[in-house]
């Protein structure tokens, strides 16, 4: 049988850095700009437009994101030499894709209670909602963003601690090169 492989396949290291980009850029945008930003103001189409197109995307690759994890062979587990730390890793990895999830979900639901689709894509030149704040999708989008950028916070400290504590070079797991130690 051949060795595991020292980094994760090309397509996933792709798709990591691609949705770590598209996500942060869905979470400045909702928190920044659209909660900021009244529904009746001339922009605010537009830039629900951007962020439900982001979104989705997102929804989209991750499921794309899965089909590849499980179809490549990836690398040993990086273990810390902690049997607590290594639960909450895999824990903490889970709660990260679940959260992703619910946040494209919670987004979409939030959109078709609204009638987004047809005023954002179709054309309708119906107006907006006053606000979105009386639809229960909004909240949970909301709770969940909080809880997200929570999530990306632990994720990012978790590789800092074994990039720089442990000096294992976690992070060359998630690069190119190589896959094989010979
Ligand atoms: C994983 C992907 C997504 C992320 C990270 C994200 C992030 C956010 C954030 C941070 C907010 C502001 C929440 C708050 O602070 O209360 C927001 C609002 C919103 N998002 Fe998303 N979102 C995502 C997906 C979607 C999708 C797929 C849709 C619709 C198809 C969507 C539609 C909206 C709408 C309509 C708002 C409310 C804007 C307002 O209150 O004016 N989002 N999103």
């Amino acid at each position: 049988m051949n060795p595991l492989p020292t980094r994760h396949h090309p397509a996933l290291v792709v798709l990591h850095w691609l949705l770590a980009a598209l996500l942060l850029l869905a979470l400045a945008m909702g928190t920044l700009v659209l909660k900021e930003m009244p529904n009746a103001s001339p922009d605010k189409i537009g830039a629900l437009r951007g962020h439900m197109v982001v979104g989705i995307a997102i929804g989209a690759l991750m499921l794309v994101r899965l089909l590849v994890r499980w179809r490549t062979t990836g690398p040993a587990p990086a273990l810390t030499g902690n049997r607590l730390l290594d639960g909450l890793g895999k824990i903490a990895h889970m709660g990260l894709y679940l959260l992703v999830f619910a946040m494209a979900a919670s987004g979409m639901a939030m959109a078709l209670q609204a009638g987004l689709p047809e005023i954002i894509f179709g054309g309708s030149g119906a107006p907006l909602p006053e606000s979105f704040a009386a639809y229960p999708a909004r909240l949970v989008h909301g709770v969940i963003a909080t809880l997200l950028m929570i999530q990306v916070g632990v994720h990012v400290a978790g590789a800092v601690y074994h990039q720089v504590v442990l000096k294992d070079r976690l992070l060359s797991r998630m690069g190119f090169g190589k896959r094989q130690a010979h």
